[in-house]
């Protein structure tokens, strides 16, 4: 190895060392990116399941019906969040209306597909209607 390339491997190098924290930018951006695509991608199949599994009884759109406390509501949201709502559909109300819905609990559902469903139903979040009765929209 002359000094030639030896100094061509201090260039490369020197470049690489500098362009790094670019590189490591560009890479957040690019995570950043993915996640976004990622809850996009779960919130369509979010919507699905949401419409053929939990509309009959929560509402088209989280209002809540008779039997069942709506989901769009800023009470509700402010009193759960995103592991807790996730555990009650996993698992169900034991003793009421509410079934578990993973599979590994005697459910329809793959731990994926509850993923999906409250990222969806956490997209309400941001406009939730006042609704200090949720737990009783019927009455
Ligand atoms: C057969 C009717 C029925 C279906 C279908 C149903 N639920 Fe429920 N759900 C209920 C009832 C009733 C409750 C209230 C249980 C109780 O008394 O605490 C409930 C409670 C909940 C709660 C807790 C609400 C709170 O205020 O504590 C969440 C979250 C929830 N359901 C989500 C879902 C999701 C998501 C689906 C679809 C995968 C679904 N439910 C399907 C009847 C249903």
């Amino acid at each position: 190895m002359g000094a030639r390339s030896t100094s061509a491997g201090v260039v490369v190098l020197v470049l690489l060392v500098a362009a790094f924290p670019g590189y490591r930018a560009v890479e957040a951006g690019r995570r950043d990116e993915r996640a976004a695509e990622r809850r996009a991608a779960e919130t369509v199949v979010g919507r699905q399941l949401y419409a053929a599994n939990c509309a009959e009884c929560h509402g088209d759109s989280g209002e809540g019906m008779d039997n069942a406390p709506a989901l769009n509501s800023k009470q509700f949201f402010a009193s759960a969040n995103e592991k807790l709502v996730h555990h009650i559909v996993e698992g169900g109300v034991p003793g009421t209306e509410m079934p578990a819905w993973w599979n590994e609990f005697g459910g329809p559902l793959t731990d994926e597909q509850i993923r999906a469903i409250v990222t969806y139903v956490l997209m309400w979040v941001k406009n939730a209607p006042d609704r200090p009765d949720w737990r009783a929209p019927g009455s």
